[in-house]
C-alpha cells in the first residue's frame, strides 16, 4: 500500500494565514508525520494554484505581469510553510510548462469522449476595456440576498450561485463602467454523464466524512448538471482547440491536475522520472486530499470526474476530509478587511511550533472553530508548559540533581506497571485516532498522558524518597523517562522539532518508529544538559498581539473607505481660495428637481444667492438661520436659472452629505484659513 497525500493548492495571490494552514496543510503534514512514523510509503505533494482572475485582477492593479505576482506569493507561502514545518515531498507551480501541457491532455481526452461540449453562452463584456468580464472581473448586487460586493456567478456572502445575467447593478473591476452582456462560446464539463459510475464509486465511501459524503449525496439527489470549464481570458492553460482562441482552461479544471504534475515533476527531480506512475496510476494508492470546506464539489465531484473520463487508468480518491472554517477573535477571516493572523508575521513573535500545537488542539474538524490569542495563550501555558514541560523539566532536573544526569532500568513495582499500561492504551487510542486525522483529540490524549506522569511523580514524592529510599527514587525517573518517551513519539507528528529537542536531552534514539513507543528504548539514559522546552507568554505579549490585529484591520478600513488623498497643491493655490462663514436666510427647492436647494446667505460684507446639492440630506426649512462655511471666490455659474455664487461646504461620507457647524460665536463673513 502506497499514500499519496496532497493539500489545496493554496492561490499564489495572497500570504498564508492560520485559517489556511488549519484546514488543508497541518492535518495533512501531521497525518503524513503520522505514516512516517508507521513506516508506511508516503508522499506528500502541493504547489501554488496559480492561475484564475484574483490573480490577473493583482496583476492589473499592479501595472505588472500575473507571472510576477505568481513568483512574489509562490515564494513568500514556501517561506511561511518553511516557518511551521509543513514539509511537501514537492511543492511546484500550475504556470509551469508541464503543467499545461498535462492540462490540455486531460482537456482533449474529455473532449474527444463527448465528456466535454461547447455551447453558447451570455457573458458580461466591458466596452471600454474591450473585453469579457469572467467570474472576479465584474462586481455588483447579489440577487439572492442582496449584498454588495457579489461577484458574476456567485456571491460570497451567501456562497449562493446564479445566472450572470442576474446580477444587479454590474461594474466593471478594471474601469468602474457598466457592462453589457454578450453572446460567447464556453466548453462544458457534462457531469451528468458520470452520474452511474459517481453513485457507485460513492456507495462505498461509507467511512468518508459526514459533511463530505452528505454533500455528496445531495448532489447526486439534485441531479448533475454541466458545469463550464472555459473563460475569456488571457492568463492560464488556452483550451486547446483551434475554435477557441483567447480561452483558457477555468481554473478549478485545471488546478487539482497539479496534484499529478506536481508528482511528475517530484518523480523527475529526484531522479526516477516513472516513479510517479507509480503512485497515480496504481490501485495499491490510497489517494488523501485535504481540503477546506469551501473545496468540496471540485474535489468530490469534478475532479472524480475528470479522472473518470481519462485513457489513463488513474486512481480516485480514497478519502477527502474536509475541514470546517476557523473564524478569529469571534469574526470571520476576511483578507480583505484584513481580519487575519499572517503566518510569516506570527513566527516572528512564537515559535512555529506553538502554532502548530494551538492549530491542532483547536482543529476545525466537524464544526468552525475559533483562534483566540488569549486561548492560544492558555493552551501554551497551561498545556504545554504546566502540564507537558513541567513533566519532562522535573524528571530531568531531578536526574541530574540526585543521579548526575543517570537514569538506569528498575526493577517496578506494580503502580510503575499500572501506570505504563495505562500510558499504552492511550498510544493505542492515539494510534486509531491519528488514522482518523482526529488531532483534536490526539491533542487531549497526549496531554492526558503527560498528566499521568505528573500525578505519578506527585504520588511517589520523590523529594521525600530521596532520603530514604534511592532505588524508589531511581523507579520514579525511569519510569517518567518512558512516559516522556512515549509521549515524545505520540507527539511528534503535531509538534517535530520540541520532540527532537526532547528527545535529543534525554539521549534517546533520533530515528523511531510509533512501534516504539511501546518499547523501552534503551537500557539507560545519561542525560547532559536541561532546557526548557518551552516558554511561558505574558499577558502584555497576547495583548499586544491583539490590539495589533485590531488596529491593522482599522487601518484598512479607513483606506478603502476614504478616497487616496489628492495631489499636493502650492500655498498659494490654498490662499487663493476665499473660504468664509455663512449664514442661511432663505431656502427652497429649486422646482422640478429632487436634489437642489435654492439657498440666500449672509457672508458679511452682501448677500448672496447660491444652489446647492443638499435637498436629498436637509429640509429646506430646517437650513434658515444655520451657519455654514462657503467657499465664496467660486466663479458664478447659472444653474437652473440662477446664478449660482458659491458652495456651501460639506462632508461626504460615502455620499451621505453632512454640512460643517462652524462655532456659534462665529459671524458671518469670518474668514476660515
Ligand atoms: O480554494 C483554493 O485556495 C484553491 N486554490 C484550491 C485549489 S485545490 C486544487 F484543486 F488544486
Ligand atoms: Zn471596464
Amino acid at each position: 500500500m502506497r499514500y499519496l497525500v496532497t493539500s489545496a493548492l493554496p492561490y499564489a495571490n495572497g500570504k498564508l494565514h492560520v485559517g489556511h494552514v488549519a484546514g488543508a496543510y497541518l492535518p495533512a503534514d501531521i497525518f503524513v508525520r503520522y505514516l512516517r512514523l508507521k513506516e508506511e510509503d508516503v508522499i506528500y505533494i502541493c504547489g501554488t494554484d496559480e492561475h484564475g482572475t484574483p490573480i490577473s485582477i493583482s496583476a492589473d492593479k499592479e501595472g505588472i505581469s500575473p507571472s510576477d505576482v505568481v513568483k512574489r506569493y509562490h515564494e513568500s507561502i514556501k517561506e511561511a510553510f518553511d516557518g511551521i514545518g509543513v514539509e511537501f515531498d514537492n511543492f511546484s507551480g500550475t504556470a509551469r510548462e508541464d503543467h499545461h501541457k498535462l492540462s490540455q491532455e486531460f482537456f482533449t481526452n474529455l473532449h474527444d469522449k463527448g465528456f466535454i461540449t461547447p455551447k453558447s453562452t451570455l457573458q458580461f463584456y466591458c466596452h471600454h476595456d474591450k473585453r469579457y468580464l469572467p467570474d472576479r472581473y465584474v462586481e455588483g448586487t447579489c440577487p439572492k440576498c442582496g449584498a454588495s460586493g457579489a461577484r458574476g456567478d456567485q456571491c460570497d456572502a451567501c456562497g449562493q450561485i446564479y445566472d450572470t445575467t442576474s446580477l444587479k447593478q454590474p461594474t466593471c473591476k478594471i474601469c468602474g463602467n457598466q457592462p453589457e452582456i454578450r453572446e460567447t462560446k464556453h466548453w462544458f464539463l457534462q457531469l451528468a454523464k458520470f452520474t452511474e459510475q459517481m453513485k457507485d464509486w460513492i456507495s462505498h465511501k461509507d467511512y468518508w466524512r459526514e459533511n463530505v459524503r452528505n454533500f455528496m449525496l445531495n448532489l447526486l439527489d439534485q441531479g448533475l448538471i454541466e458545469r463550464s470549464i472555459t473563460r475569456d481570458l488571457s492568463w492560464g492553460v488556452p483550451v486547446p482547440l483551434d475554435e477557441a482562441v483567447g480561452k483558457v482552461l477555468y481554473v478549478w479544471f485545471d488546478a487539482p491536475i497539479g496534484y499529478i504534475s506536481s508528482t511528475i515533476e517530484w518523480a523527475k527531480r529526484i531522479g526516477q522520472p516513472d516513479l510517479w506512475k507509480d503512485y497515480w496510476l496504481s490501485e495499491d494508492t490510497q489517494l488523501i486530499h485535504f481540503i477546506g470546506k469551501d473545496n468540496i464539489i471540485f474535489h468530490a465531484l469534478i475532479w472524480p470526474a475528470m479522472l473518470m473520463g481519462q485513457d489513463k487508468k488513474y486512481c480516485l480518491p480514497h478519502d477527502i476530509p474536509a475541514n470546517e472554517f476557523m473564524n478569529l477573535e469571534g469574526d470571520k477571516i476576511s483578507t480583505s478587511r484584513d481580519w487575519a493572523v499572517w503566518v510569516d508575521e506570527f513566527v516572528k513573535v512564537f515559535p512555529g511550533e506553538y502554532l502548530r500545537y494551538y492549530l491542532a488542539v483547536n482543529a476545525p474538524e466537524s464544526k468552525d472553530s475559533d483562534f483566540s490569542f488569549k486561548d492560544f495563550q492558555q493552551k501554551v501555558n497551561g498545556e504545554l508548559n504546566n502540564v507537558l514541560g513541567n513533566l519532562a523539566n522535573r524528571m530531568l532536573s531531578f536526574s541530574m540533581k540526585y543521579f548526575e544526569g543517570m537514569v538506569e532500568k528498575v526493577e517496578l513495582t506494580q503502580q510503575s506497571i499500572d501506570v505504563l499500561k495505562e500510558a499504552d492504551d492511550l498510544l493505542m487510542e492515539i494510534d486509531k485516532s491519528y488514522q482518523e486525522y482526529q488531532v483534536k483529540k490526539n491533542c487531549k490524549l497526549i496531554m492526558d498522558m503527560a498528566r499521568l506522569g505528573n500525578k505519578y511523580f506527585d504520588d511517589r514524592q520523590p523529594w521525600k524518597q530521596i532520603k530514604e529510599d534511592r532505588q524508589s527514587v531511581k523507579e520514579t525517573l525511569w519510569v517518567s523517562m518512558l512516559l516522556l518517551h512515549k509521549v515524545s513519539i505520540a507527539l511528534t507528528p503535531i509538534m517535530p522539532k520540541s520532540m527532537n529537542q526532547l528527545r535529543r536531552m534525554m539521549k534517546l534514539p533520533s530515528q523511531y518508529s510509533f512501534a516504539d513507543a511501546f518499547a523501552e528504548p534503551c537500557g539507560k539514559v545519561v542525560i547532559e544538559k536541561v532546557e526548557a522546552l518551552f516558554s511561558k507568554l505574558d499577558d502584555e505579549l497576547i495583548d499586544a498581539q491583539i490590539e495589533a490585529l485590531k488596529s491593522k484591520s482599522i487601518a484598512k478600513a479607513i483606506s478603502q473607505e476614504y478616497l487616496p488623498i489628492k495631489d499636493t497643491i502650492s500655498y498659494d493655490d490654498f490662499a487663493r481660495m476665499d473660504i468664509r462663514i455663512a449664514q442661511v436666510l432663505h431656502a427652497e427647492p429649486v422646482p422640478k428637481t429632487d436634489k437642489l436647494l435654492h439657498l440666500k446667505v449672509d457672508i458679511g460684507s452682501e448677500q448672496r444667492e447660491l444652489v446647492a446639492g443638499l435637498a436629498l440630506h436637509y429640509k429646506a426649512e430646517d437650513l434658515i438661520g444655520k451657519k455654514v462655511v462657503m467657499l465664496v471666490n467660486l466663479e458664478p455659474r447659472k444653474i437652473r436659472g440662477i446664478l449660482s455664487q458659491g458652495m456651501i461646504l460639506a462632508a461626504d461620507t460615502n455620499g451621505s452629505l453632512s454640512l460643517l457647524h462652524p462655532h456659534k460665536d462665529s459671524m458671518p463673513g469670518a474668514t476660515i484659513s
